[in-house]
């Protein structure tokens, strides 16, 4: 077999942003577009020679062939031995399992996460470090700065690896091993959770309805939910992973599982309700008339998860990302734990799990995962939903207002104005940090600003400072404004405006959350003046 090696120049625009780099799939498909990519993750760490990677994705659209390409080239540029899921399939969370069981250098997961995928929709890829969590941003830099220099990329000349039965492969001087991609990460959830108190669950009748939204998480939820825990056969729905997500949006919020959610609040609905996204990272949940928000459900898991075996000893802290609510940060001062806020994007909580800081950690985008890896994670969330069901018996309901009696209740929401003009979103993000300093003391929509800044990280491992993380707006009585531009759209900018307000008398607490932020997101209104600068007259998304 030969190795070729393939003059090229360097494409512009391929910095990883929040999560690795993401493209509409015919821009990746061009010419060299995915191999000067992949080039440059080698060159930009070091090289690929006697490493061992784990490859796999969440079986969108181009995937697989992106697979074979990403494979010749790392046996032509030397590597040892890359651990592939069958099919090129892999979770977010069981890829960085397998990093880290393997004790392998690195991954390569191909994805878009929650954006659609198909020949006009979105493919990605991101490298994980050698930890399993996403490429820190030092490493992501130095990747970029190598997209920018390179003039030329190996690749094997071979024909395609067999990756549909497991079993071991030789490509070139390469191994490949093929791997079942549920089984160890079931293991992994066996180890962590009750499995026989949820059986338990089930065998008494409880009914889930997880909506694998045609995507990677099908598999998954079939093998641990159906095939394990004895849920009922059918509970799992959309549950065969489609390139193109069954022409859907595999993103689990109430717009895009509308279907979970008119089931969950319809006639004799189910006990629970949950979804995961394309690649398996982010998780829904959902009660029966009841839907919980990932910034809640992060601060009851963390309040409940001595009634998990494998956090039965206490956490050792949490942390959230800046724009998540405080929810969390309420639970962990009544628990004397320590609470971190980290900027938008998991790669942020890497340090803090690596150096036990924290246990348990979240995003209000549907993220929520522990140090059992170094990813958020979609069905882990859902099993330490059922784990501490089992352990209550109560309806979801009944944990969330017992939740918000004893901690008061943090009312959220995210409105997204998405494709919006790149360069009016960026005017309308200058002039706001242009008046930061200005606004404490004012008043706006009535509501008192006590205080405004823009968020930058001091990440407490490695001593490494993140800016312009996120502009801050402190109002009167624990309401908070919070606005931010996207680093993982594909398309213009998308304008992310997060709004939070703080209620502890039970008596006053309100069911829904626009109505109880209206005053909130009249004040974002006036201080911002998004409408006018967008031209927009309401989000795209609210969640
Ligand atoms: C979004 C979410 C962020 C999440 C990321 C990857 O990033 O807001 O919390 O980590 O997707 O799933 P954004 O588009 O806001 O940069
Ligand atoms: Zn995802």
């Amino acid at each position: 077999m030969t190795v070729h090696t393939v003059p090229t120049q360097p494409i512009a625009g391929q910095k990883p942003g929040t999560s690795g780099l993401r493209k509409k799939t015919p821009v990746f498909m061009q010419p060299h577009y995915l191999e000067n990519f992949v080039q440059a993750i080698w060159n930009g760490t070091g090289g690929a020679e006697g490493k061992t990677y784990v490859l796999g994705g969440d079986g969108r659209y181009f995937g697989d062939r992106a697979a074979q390409v990403i494979l010749r080239m790392a046996a032509a540029s030397g590597a040892k031995k890359v651990i592939v899921g069958q099919n090129a399939l892999l979770s977010t969370p069981a890829a960085s399992h397998l990093i880290r069981l393997r004790g392998a250098d690195g991954g390569i997961i191909m994805s878009a996460s929650h954006n659609p995928g198909g020949p006009t929709e979105d493919f990605g890829v991101k490298y994980n470090v050698a930890n399993g969590g996403p490429a820190p941003e030092p490493v992501t830099e130095k990747i970029f700065e190598a997209t920018k220099a390179l003039t030329e990329y190996r690749i094997l000349d071979a024909q395609d690896a067999d990756l549909s039965t497991p079993g071991t492969r030789i490509l070139g001087g390469m191994e490949i091993e093929v791997v079942d991609p549920v089984a160890d990460y079931a293991d992994l959830m066996r180890s962590i959770f009750d499995f026989d108190k949820i059986r338990a669950l089930f065998a008494d009748g409880f009914r889930i309805r997880f909506d694998a939204m045609h995507a990677v998480t099908g598999p998954y939820a079939k093998a641990i939910l159906e095939g394990e825990l004895g849920a009922p056969a059918g509970s799992v729905v959309n549950a065969v992973p489609s390139p193109d997500f069954g022409g859907g949006h595999p993103d689990p919020n109430p717009i895009w599982a509308k279907d979970l959610m008119d089931a969950m609040f319809g006639a004799d609905a189910p006990d629970f309700g949950a979804a995961s996204d394309g690649d398996g990272d982010r998780n829904m949940i959902v009660g029966r008339d009841c839907y919980v928000t990932p910034s809640d459900s992060l601060a009851v898991l963390a309040a409940n998860a001595t009634l998990v075996p494998a956090y039965a000893g206490g956490l050792k802290g949490v942390a959230r990302s800046m724009p998540t609510s405080r929810a969390l940060d309420r639970v962990a001062e009544s628990l004397g734990l320590a609470c971190y806020e980290t900027p938008t994007g998991w790669k942020f909580f890497g340090n803090l799990l690596d150096a036990g800081k924290a246990t348990l950690c979240g995003e209000e985008s549907a993220g929520t995962g522990s140090d059992h890896v170094r990813e958020k994670d979609g069905l882990w969330a859902v099993l330490f939903w059922l784990n501490l069901l089992a352990e209550r018996r109560q309806p979801v309901a009944g944990i969330m207002a017992d939740h918000w009696a004893k901690y008061g209740r943090n009312y959220y929401s995210r409105h997204d104005y998405e494709a919006v003009d790149a360069a009016a979103a960026g005017e309308l993000v200058a002039a706001l940090r242009g008046k930061l300093g200005s606004l404490p003391g004012r008043s706006a929509a009535g509501l008192r600003i006590e205080a405004a800044d823009e968020f930058a990280y001091d990440d407490p491992v490695d001593g490494s400072r993140s800016e312009g993380q996120g502009l801050r707006i402190m109002t009167e009585g624990g309401g908070r404004i919070v606005l931010r531009l996207s680093g993982t759209g594909t398309e213009g900018a998308t304008l992310r405006v997060y709004l939070e307000r703080v209620e502890t008398d039970p008596a006053r607490m309100q069911d829904d959350p626009q109505e109880a932020l209206a005053g909130v997101i009249a004040a974002a209104e006036e201080i911002a003046g998004i409408r006018a600068r967008t031209g927009r007259t309401a989000p795209d998304v609210i969640t």
